[in-house]
């Protein structure tokens, strides 16, 4: 059987005028440095990357040293392309500028370079989430590209994906058609289509959250988690299992491989920040993934992909995952 890489999907999708090739140019690049990313990732103690830097970034959180290499990778390898007109990541304060040098593209990337970071020194799943978004018209401006290009809501994205860093590395792509899984050969450095047409499963006795915040939680939370708990006896049912790695990607992957509901509510911790997760590189991206695959993702008021971005790095609270479970979870909202 002939094995078709990701470059082939590309090149199929462009011959179908499905992507143009710039976009095309733009999801080779990024593949090619989530593929740097994995090495760099796969090398821990012996290449010296493990640990802290000693630095935060904007949200306060301490930069690890691969989320500052991962930072770097992404934007090398898609600053000189020409598809680009400007970066936002998760490390970066600002919206990165395109180097005057290289000509400017019809795009924006936006990434978190190295989610669940907090997994690297200890060997379990982290991965790399990206988003990418049509640049509006400038009507001739060359200055500096500020935050308010970036601000559009995720229904707007044109296409979406993550590369998971685990016992393989997959990339799992959405170009606005369905979610494709792609696994790493590490033998030929290429991505091969491994997994079409994936889809989450409608209904699910498996559930992730961090229990240890459940003092916190808003009403609607609480009492779906207790209901979840009861298991057969109590009004849902069945039992549920609870899984909670801690890396945004790898719990979206396992929901996408075998459905789930994921959730990362608002809490009161502290009450000006909605949720941890941040809108615009990890819930606008996975809810498009999720969607593409025919779950639900929604941040229990409202569909995550219609908020309209107010800031690079707003938070908002995240309920994604099988339909039954992300409905309920809406439904006790909404009551
Ligand atoms: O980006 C934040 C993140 O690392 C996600 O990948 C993950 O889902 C979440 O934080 C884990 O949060 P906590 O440490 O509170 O369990």
């Amino acid at each position: 059987m002939s094995r078709v890489t990701l470059s082939r999907y590309l090149i199929e999708q462009t011959r179908c005028n499905h992507t143009p090739a710039d976009l095309r140019f733009l999801i080779e690049v990024v593949a090619r440095a989530c593929k740097e990313i994995s090495h760099q990732v796969s090398k821990g103690a012996l290449g010296g990357v493990l640990g802290s830097m000693g630095t935060e970034n904007v949200q306060g959180e301490v930069q690890k040293k691969l989320d500052v290499i991962s930072n770097e990778i992404l934007l090398e390898a898609n600053e000189w392309g020409g598809h680009l007109a400007g970066m936002a990541s998760e490390e970066m304060d600002n919206a990165y500028q395109i180097p005057g040098k290289y000509p400017k593209g019809a795009y924006l990337l936006v990434f978190d370079p190295l989610d669940g970071s907090s997994n690297i020194d200890v060997n379990v799943s982290v991965g790399t989430i990206f988003s990418v978004l049509r640049c509006p018209d400038r009507n001739g401006d060359e200055g500096d590209l500020g935050e308010e290009a970036f601000l559009q809501p995720g229904t707007e994205q044109v296409a979406a994906g993550y590369a998971i860093y685990g016992p393989q590395t997959m990339l799992m792509l959405t170009l606005g058609d369905g979610v494709k899984g792609f696994t790493l050969d590490r033998e030929l450095g290429s991505f091969v289509l491994t997994h079409d047409n994936i889809k989450v499963p409608e209904s699910t006795k498996e559930f992730a959250i961090n229990m240890s915040n459940q003092r916190h939680w808003e009403a609607p939370v609480q009492r779906y988690v207790s209901e979840l708990l009861a298991g057969e006896t109590g009004p849902l049912g069945k039992n549920y299992n609870m899984r909670w790695v801690a890396a945004m990607v790898a719990d979206v992957h396992r929901i996408l491989t075998r459905g789930g509901v994921f959730m990362y509510p608002r809490d009161s911790r502290e009450p000006e920040k909605p949720g941890k997760l941040r809108l615009m590189y990890e819930a606008n991206p996975m809810s498009m993934i999720i969607e593409q695959a025919g779950g639900v993702a929604t941040d229990g008021n409202q569909r995550i992909l219609d908020i309209q971005p107010t800031s690079l790095h707003q938070r908002v609270a995240v309920f994604l995952g099988s339909k039954e479970e992300v409905l309920r979870i809406s439904a006790y909202h909404r009551e």
